[in-house]
């Protein structure tokens, strides 16, 4: 049985990736067809499939820093593998969408084109650097300062996209809302553990 430390990250990122193809053919499916509902329904399940990745993403270093060893180790040595896998599937959102708006006329609000759209410029920057290469030529500190910056830009239009869901959608907001909330928990208490005195 290969683990998945054996397995390699650009296999990781093309089954990601094949996967959300796969939720894309489901929502259409679903709907009968090539048609708008079953494009809002790959817009959608695409998003709801990325969502758990990313929460993998931005809580890796706080579980390892919290809990050492074990599955939280193998976790954060392949972040880099599920943050690009979180890229990968959440650019078969933004594909899936981009069917909705150009071929069946969906219209997003303004404040998701501008704020979804500035959040997926940070995604295409965060995968673009997440190499050794970008490391080096950013500086370790200007690139954690992307990292950090876009892993909370992302949060936010998950939380906003799930906060506005709680009315219509509360089966799915509120077991989203609480992943990501404990998320960020975990990583304010991973944050104070590196400060504590004792850690100095
Ligand atoms: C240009 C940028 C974006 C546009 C135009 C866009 C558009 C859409 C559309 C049309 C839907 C389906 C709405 C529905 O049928 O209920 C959707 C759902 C969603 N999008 Fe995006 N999106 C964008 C960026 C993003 C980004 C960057 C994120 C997260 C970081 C995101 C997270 C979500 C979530 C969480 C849902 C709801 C999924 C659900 O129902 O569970 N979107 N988006």
């Amino acid at each position: 049985m290969t683990s998945v430390r054996a397995i390699s990250t650009p296999a990781i990122i093309g089954l990601t990736a094949l996967a959300a193809l796969g939720v894309v053919a489901y929502g259409y499916g679903e709907f009968g067809g090539w048609n708008a509902e079953g494009a809002g329904a790959a817009a959608r399940y695409t998003a709801r499939f990325s969502f758990p990745i990313f929460v993998a993403a931005w809580s890796a270093s706080a579980l390892a820093t919290l809990w050492p060893g074990g599955w939280r180790s193998v976790m954060v040595r392949r972040r880099r593998a599920i943050g690009l896998s979180f890229a990968a599937a959440h650019f078969v959102h933004l594909a899936a969408l981009l069917v909705g708006v150009f071929v069946f006329a969906a219209q997003p609000s303004a404040k998701t084109i501008y704020g979804g759209g500035f959040t997926y410029l940070l995604i295409a920057a965060m995968a673009l650097t997440s190499n050794n290469w970008s490391v080096r030529k950013l500086g370790l500190r200007n690139w954690k300062m992307l990292h950090t910056i876009g892993g909370l830009a992302i949060a936010i239009v998950f939380a906003v996209s799930y906060l506005g869901r709680l009315d219509e959608k509360a089966w799915l907001a509120i077991p989203a809302l609480t992943l990501l909330g404990s998320a960020a928990l975990l990583k304010l208490l991973a944050w104070m553990k590196k400060r504590a005195p004792e850690a100095a």
